[in-house]
């Protein structure tokens, strides 16, 4: 069938959105309708050419929510008319990663999703006779696209899409940083360094899991207002100082919990000196530029502090984002303020002016 999608023709340059071929589903994979997609970081990071992974031509886009509109042979758990959260970080159930409570990495379809293609090695899409390959597993800069249902999680029709397309990526991270890879306990004080859409969700789920005092650290008064509406408790500017000040502030101890979500290297060392001494936790969720490095002073690691990355949150995206988005319908998280600005496709390159511009945390764009 023929669709419109954005396509990344060469790095640097504004999307360019066209009329693309997309093929049938083959066995194990389904055509998702998009309704909704939100615009991140990590579209503009390829965009941009600065990830050394990157390719192009390629359709851009990873924080879809639509409707199952066909599936291919040996589908099981769709069917048509299923809502559904695309997912840049799949679920097979099956192998030694998923068969792991620790790790939410599954390896099935990772080595052909970084290359472009389906599981099968293949891809869906193409133009002029010529093959175009997916971008994260995802493709959903277009009104229709074929995903493994592997990147598929199934949610509550009920729920609405453009709210649900946030669970997709960034609100995940947030939300399962705290909640799966921290584990947050109750009566505890967090600090959450960033207040973008991830920090936020960090503040979210941080509140969700009883914690006592949520310090926002970021360089925004309004973000850090957002913070707020989260259940941050307290917050702070950051600035070269802000470690001093969190020690201050927790009885010369630092943190039980601190999160990094800025993608910032220096952020990530002050978030690992502000968590307690003995068994303060520090979570990083930024992504830093290419070849950059943290650096520790060893015996912040000696003295009892543990530094812990996280992908998506350590959230199993299958399983974990239904009941994720269900918090959401049940008002538990505040999904809707999050969502600062609403396009059509043929406006995707606003998104990113608005994303560099620091202008609202999300830009969604809705299909009709
Ligand atoms: N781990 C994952 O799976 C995953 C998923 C999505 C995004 N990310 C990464 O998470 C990071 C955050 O993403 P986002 O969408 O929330 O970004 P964002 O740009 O919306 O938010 C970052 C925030 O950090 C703040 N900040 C910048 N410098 C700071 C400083 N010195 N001190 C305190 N705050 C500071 C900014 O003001 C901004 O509010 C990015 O690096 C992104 O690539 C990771
Ligand atoms: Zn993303
Ligand atoms: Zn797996």
């Amino acid at each position: 069938m023929k669709i419109r999608a954005a396509v990344l023709e060469e790095f640097g340059q504004p999307l360019e959105v066209q009329d693309v071929e997309l093929r049938d589903p083959a066995a194990g994979e389904a055509l998702v309708r998009l309704v909704a997609c939100g615009v991140c970081h990590t579209d503009l990071y390829t965009a941009s050419g600065v990830d050394p992974s990157g390719y192009a031509p390629t359709v851009l886009g990873h924080e879809g929510a639509g409707v199952v509109e066909a599936v291919g042979e040996g589908v099981t758990e769709l069917a048509p008319g299923d809502h559904v959260v695309t997912l840049f970080s799949a679920r097979c159930r099956e192998c030694v990663h998923c068969l792991d409570d620790r790790t939410n990495l599954c390896l099935a379809i990772r080595e052909q999703q970084n290359k472009g293609y389906l599981p099968d090695g293949t891809t869906r899409l193409h133009r002029g006779g010529e093959d175009m390959r997916h971008f994260m597993g995802t493709s959903t800069f277009a009104e229709y696209a074929v995903l493994s249902e592997l990147s598929l999680a199934k949610i509550d029709p009920e729920a609405s899409l453009d709210a649900a397309c946030l669970f997709a990526c960034g609100l995940s991270t947030g939300l399962g940083a705290a909640m799966n890879t921290a584990k947050v306990e109750p009566g505890t004080t967090c600090v959450v360094f960033g207040a973008g859409m991830v920090g936020l969700g960090a503040v979210a789920g941080c509140r969700l899991q009883g914690a006592e005092r949520i310090i926002a650290v970021d360089l925004s008064d309004e973000r850090l207002e957002l913070a707020r509406g989260q259940g941050a408790t307290e917050t702070m500017r950051g600035t070269d100082d802000v470690v001093e000040r969190i020690v201050e502030e927790t009885d010369g101890f630092g943190a039980d919990y601190t999160f990094e979500a800025t993608g910032n290297v220096k952020v990530m060392r002050q978030a690992a000196e502000s968590a307690r001494m003995a068994w303060g936790l520090c979570t990083v969720a930024g992504v830093a530029g290419k070849g950059e490095t943290l650096d520790i002073v060893p015996r912040f690691l000696i003295t009892g502090r543990r530094v812990a990355g996280s992908s998506f949150g350590g959230v199993k995206g299958r399983d974990e984002v239904p009941d994720l988005v269900r918090l959401y319908m049940e008002g538990k998280v505040d999904v809707d303020s999050f969502i600062s600005h609403r396009i059509g496709l043929d406006d995707v390159n606003r998104a990113f002016e608005l994303m560099e511009a620091q202008d609202g945390i999300r830009t969604v764009i809705e299909f009709d």
